[in-house]
């Protein structure tokens, strides 16, 4: 009898089927092929090559000035170390606000030149067009609301969004229209508990939250975050799962005295 070992590949459909069986999605952050490899091994089963590379990887303040070619980069690397999650990449800040032959234009180049499976771009009503010719061309888009990161300068700051009833009214409207416009799932971020509830109840397409409580569909977070590599982001969502800085900070010291010591290489270090 042989035994079957192929790694079956996460699809859209696959998200899909897990919203209707009640089986929680899980996703995280990934910019590089090194840590793609442990988090595809472990079972992730969304990896989002998130434009929050722009903060964690080159030490922006936003997400806004991270390009299209740099996003590629890290795509492709990500695609390179999954054997099974499905990849979803950013589509970063000024390759999809333009006009949708200009979003179409950006997604084909992710697709083709990372390998990716899927988009994510921000907003809703403000880029339906954009969605719809993109999901036109075969390509699947990851809608994104609540907290948009791309318009931090619109917002001013960082905090919870959608506390008004205008702007909780728009957002329950926005993700009845990505799911018309076809998109596969959407990102919740730092929204009210009780408002992403709703969101969710009134779709079949998963919603993932990040800061958005826990009746949504699966949960996302930024993978330096939840590793503890960023040193002193503590926002309330954030389940830190180590503390990376601390520990790398610690072998690195180890590691100094060792060399300033002579004591590396020792005689089994050496040829
Ligand atoms: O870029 C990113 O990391 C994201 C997540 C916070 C959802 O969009």
């Amino acid at each position: 009898m042989s035994v079957n070992t192929e790694i079956r590949r996460i699809t859209t459909n696959t998200v899909q089927e897990m919203k209707l069986n009640g089986e929680k999605i899980s996703m995280l952050t990934a910019y590089d092929f090194s840590t793609a490899v442990i988090l595809d091994s472990a079972g992730i089963d969304v990896l989002l090559v998130g434009d929050s590379a722009s903060n964690v990887m080159a030490g922006h303040e936003t997400t806004l000035p991270i390009t299209l070619d740099q996003m590629i980069y890290h795509a492709a690397s990500v695609v390179r170390g999954t054997k099974r999650a499905l990849v979803v990449v950013d589509l970063p800040f000024g390759s999809y606000q333009g006009n949708s032959k200009e979003a179409l234009a950006s997604a084909i180049r992710i697709m083709k030149e990372s390998g990716a499976h899927a988009v994510k771009l921000e907003g809703g009503l403000e880029v339906k067009e954009s969605i719809e010719r993109i999901i036109s061309a075969g390509i699947p888009v990851m809608g994104h609301l609540g907290l948009t990161p791309q318009s931090i300068y619109k917002f001013g700051t960082y905090t919870v969004r959608a506390k008004e009833e205008a702007e909780a009214n728009k957002l329950l409207s926005d993700i009845q229209l990505l799911e018309k416009a076809g998109c596969f799932a959407a990102v919740l971020e730092k929204i009210p508990a009780k408002l992403a509830k709703e969101a969710t109840s009134l779709v079949k397409i998963p919603t993932i939250g990040i800061g958005a409580g826990p009746d949504v569909d699966g949960q996302v977070l930024v993978v330096n975050d939840m590793l503890g590599i960023t040193k002193g982001f503590k926002p309330r969502f954030l389940r830190q799962y180590l503390n990376l800085f601390e520990e790398i900070g610690g072998a690195v010291k180890q590691y100094i005295a060792d060399v300033k010591s002579s004591d590396f290489p020792n005689k089994k270090e050496q040829y």
